[in-house]
């Protein structure tokens, strides 16, 4: 059986032990030090000058837009522009918090939202929340401007993007924010875990407040003093004085010891990711039932899932008939058409046609693209691609 999630960390072995060892022997294991050390450590690994850690990518998301909603930067009935092509927990804070989300199409040869099909809905858009798709983009820089150029702003969800690269850039530092999943059989695993991304201080200091019960306990002393003073309040009553909008979405102290671990091996599950990408892109190169990506502009690849899309729903069942044979597990290439989804017809109204995602539902499936995969997997994957 080749299964989706091979294992639940890279270098499995010596990472169970270290945790095992961590938690036996430390004090407290709530968040802590090693969130804020995983937090300097992955900043810094990106490139970004702040990292917010919490509990899963879904969080991210949702910490993300509560934060901007708190700034003012986004405003309740703000139209958002989603990738037609995503996962819910992308799309469902925008419902949840208020805002209007409008999905936008894929093109075909990326998986992403491009130019092209941004371009008819940018127009009435407060903000986009694209999602970097199974690690691939479109035309991050000329989408960027189109934003810039409109007054949008842009916001990138790279949960299934880490260590993708484009234009010499890592995917999620081409916006306002990104945010991050270290979910399992993601690139990188804290078992469950989150991360949001951004260069702006004002907003680092609302996702530090949001994350954890609108309070001031983790700013730095100096942004707690000008907090406290607004809100008239001593030390005594800081302690439990409540600034914005906000829930609990803290991490904990076993996540971040795992993810400064992981973090190391960064190079390592981003390059074996990247290597098996491209040996199925050369095996699904000449096999004319399948539909190729164009990925030219992008100057590394780095997936957890393989995506498939047949030319037609019968070559799809063939497909996945012959990977299911082959002891393959698979899955929809993510959500498929975001709009078909019976939460997304349940409660927003947009109606627009998202005919490439819908292609992509109807005849698409993926694999799991695991650093662990042996040679004969990869041999068996690649033969299954050829056709
Ligand atoms: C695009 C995207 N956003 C958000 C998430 C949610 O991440 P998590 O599973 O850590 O909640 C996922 C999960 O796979 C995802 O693919």
């Amino acid at each position: 059986m080749i299964k989706l999630i091979k294992s639940t960390f890279h270098r499995e072995a010596e990472t169970r032990r270290a945790l095992a060892e961590f938690v036996l022997h430390q004090d407290v294991l709530s968040m802590n030090e090693q969130c804020r050390a995983f937090e300097e450590a992955f900043a810094a690994r990106q490139g970004r000058r702040y990292a917010v850690f919490v509990g899963n990518g879904s969080v991210a998301d949702l910490l993300l837009i509560q934060a901007l909603l708190n700034e003012g930067r986004l405003r309740r009935g703000d139209r958002v522009g989603v990738s037609a092509l995503t996962w819910p927990t992308n799309v469902m804070p925008l419902i949840q918090l208020g805002l209007e989300p409008v999905a936008i199409d894929c093109a075909l040869d990326t998986l992403n939202v491009s130019p092209y099909t941004l371009e008819p809905h940018i127009g009435g858009l407060r903000a986009l929340f694209l999602t970097n798709v199974l690690g691939f983009c479109d035309d991050l820089p000329r989408l960027r401007e189109m934003c810039r150029d409109r007054g949008v702003l842009l916001l990138e969800d790279n949960c299934e993007a880490l260590g993708s690269m484009t234009a010499g850039t890592l995917l999620g530092n081409f916006s306002l924010a990104s945010t991050f999943s270290f979910f399992v059989g993601h690139h990188l695993s804290t078992v469950e875990g989150g991360m949001v991304c951004t260069d702006d201080e004002d907003l680092h200091e609302r996702l530090v407040i949001s994350r954890a019960h609108g309070w001031d306990r983790n700013l730095s002393p100096d942004r707690q003093a000008r907090l406290r003073a607004d809100a008239g309040v001593d030390d005594f009553y800081a302690r439990y004085t409540f600034h914005d909008l906000a829930s609990n979405f803290r991490p904990t102290e076993l996540a971040g010891f795992i993810g400064n671990r992981q973090i190391r091996y960064w190079d390592e599950i981003v390059g074996a990711r990247a290597a098996h990408f491209a040996r199925f892109g050369q095996a699904m190169a000449g096999n004319a039932d399948l539909h190729r990506y164009d990925l030219s502009h992008m100057d590394l690849v780095s997936n957890f899932a393989m995506p498939v899309v047949c030319r037609t729903p019968e070559l799809a069942g063939k497909y996945r008939a012959e990977f299911e044979a082959a002891g393959v597990e698979i899955r929809p290439v993510i959500a498929g058409d975001i709009t078909r989804q019976p939460f997304y017809r349940r409660h927003v109204r947009d109606t627009a046609e998202c005919p490439v995602a819908g292609l992509v539902h109807t005849n698409g499936f993926y694999f799991g693209n695991n650093p662990d995969l042996t040679e004969d997997e990869v041999a068996t994957l690649c033969e299954l691609l050829g056709g």
